[in-house]
């Protein structure tokens, strides 16, 4: 059965519509565009609408400008099949091992350029300002192999780090691209059984790797499995710490779990803190789910004694961690994450059968972290909402002085808000609301990228 239902249920049409409703006064600050990649399967009867992970990508995007809101657009990644589906040629570019994949998780600005981008081996797709797709991209010959969905950038010297994987590859990849968007450095780490790698941490000394037991599976490659990626006890689970100077790296052992995402990780003097959620498990049996509810989890490793601490931040099931990217690797105190508990047990029932999901399953919820106070602020959206990742804009130099942009499903007119808050005013009313002319089903990651 399709997941491609409910709140994830695709759009069929590419929409451009100018001049949006706004309630609240857009920021005159914003100007830029607010953009979000999503799996949105051309046809659910294809094989890409069997696994959430397999759509085709749609990059949603809003342009705010002096207080309006210009235009939103959605259009899909055009890889070749999905440019021949929508009767158009082709688009120029390399491909790495012949795997053409319309990059559906994430979408970043580098170097005045948009990119859509994905992991396990596809190269990202440049996207133009207003998401037409120019074709794949590996930076003028500098990516040997793919790319990755989770970047992280060093706010100190713009240098954007990734880690990428590869079922046929005994190593993982770390990737440096400076700020004009040149490969400036390319690292094998050696890493056994092609365990799936979502996303990394980065420090000011470290790149911080989780290797943990989800790993490709032949068997299930060769049984027609969609995403042939498994649980694998025999892996084990361990943290790298490789020196971003040298190279070298330093492993941990941890107990096996599963990790999508990092809010943020830091160097505590001698001491690394990474902030995650955090699965008991994850990919059981090649299935994405059957592995518990997630966890926000504080991982402090001490590298010389080989010991990781791990404690709790907050045990609501929760996702989509962000934070202000000014702190990237540096000690934070904020962090923002969309909760989803009844969209959990509607996604992951106890009984393992993934069913319909009906519009009023969700219960969607934004929480605030204070991580110095460890307190949390909540902010609910009511049923319906489908609340998305949380991006935070910078404003001031406070920390939280900026504002959280969120899609959220308004279901009363059965199309998508962007919700623009005041970091510091989390639960009072939004400073604006973007009311956009169509749906924009759940999807994964979003980025503000400035003008
Ligand atoms: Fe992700």
């Amino acid at each position: 059965m399709t997941p491609f239902t409910g709140g994830f249920a695709p759009v069929t049409d590419e929409t451009t519509a100018f001049d949006l409703e706004v309630t609240g006064r857009i920021p005159a600050e914003l100007n830029g565009r607010y953009l979000r990649n999503g799996p949105n399967p051309l046809s659910l009867d294809d094989p890409t609408a069997s696994h959430l992970f397999l759509g085709e990508g749609m990059v949603h995007g809003v342009r705010l400008r002096d207080g309006r809101a210009e235009w939103y657009r959605n259009r899909w990644v055009r890889s070749a099949r999905v440019a021949e589906r929508l009767g158009e040629p082709p688009r120029p570019g390399p491909l790495h091992k012949n795997w053409d994949f319309a990059a559906n998780t994430h979408v970043i600005g580098l170097a005045g350029r948009t990119f859509a981008t994905v992991e396990a081996g596809p190269l990202p797709y440049e996207l133009d300002y207003e998401l037409d797709t120019v074709g794949t991209c590996d930076f003028d010959g500098g990516l040997p192999g793919g790319f990755a969905a989770h970047t992280h950038l060093d706010p100190v010297s713009g240098e954007l780090h990734a880690l990428a994987y590869f079922f046929g590859w005994d190593h993982h990849q770390h990737i440096v691209i400076d700020p004009k968007g040149s490969v400036t450095r390319i690292r094998d780490i050696p890493i056994a059984d092609a365990p799936m790698l979502h996303d990394f941490a980065l420090t000011e000394r470290y790149v911080v790797i989780y290797d943990l037991p989800v790993t490709f599976s032949q068997a299930h490659a060769e049984k027609g499995v969609p995403l042939p990626y498994a649980w694998n006890d025999a892996h084990g689970a361990r943290i790298g710490l490789m020196s971003r100077q040298s190279g070298e790296v330093r492993w941990v052992e941890v107990d096996p779990c599963w990790v999508f995402h990092t809010l943020n990780a830091y160097d505590d003097g001698d001491e690394v803190v990474v902030d995650v959620v955090r699965y008991p498990k994850r990919f059981v049996d090649a299935r994405l789910d059957l592995g518990g509810l997630p966890t926000l989890d504080r991982w402090t490793i001490d590298p010389a004694a080989g010991k990781v601490r791990q404690t709790r931040l907050d045990d609501r099931p929760q996702e989509f961690p962000r934070m202000d990217e000014r702190r990237t690797g540096r000690p934070y105190r904020y962090g923002y994450t969309s909760a989803a508990r009844d969209l959990h047990d509607v996604l992951y029932p106890a009984d393992g059968e993934l069913e319909d999901l009906p519009d009023q399953a969700f219960d969607n919820t934004l929480i605030k972290h204070d991580l110095a106070r460890g307190t949390q602020e909540q902010r609910w959206f009511g049923r319906g909402a489908y609340v998305g990742e949380p991006a935070f804009v910078a404003s001031g130099a406070a920390e939280d002085d900026g504002y959280v942009l969120v899609l959220v499903n308004n279901e009363t007119r059965g199309a998508a808000d962007l919700v623009i808050l005041s970091a510091q005013d989390f639960t009072g009313e939004p400073v604006a609301t973007v009311h956009l002319p169509a749906r924009v089903p759940l999807g994964f990651h979003g980025s503000w990228i400035a003008d």
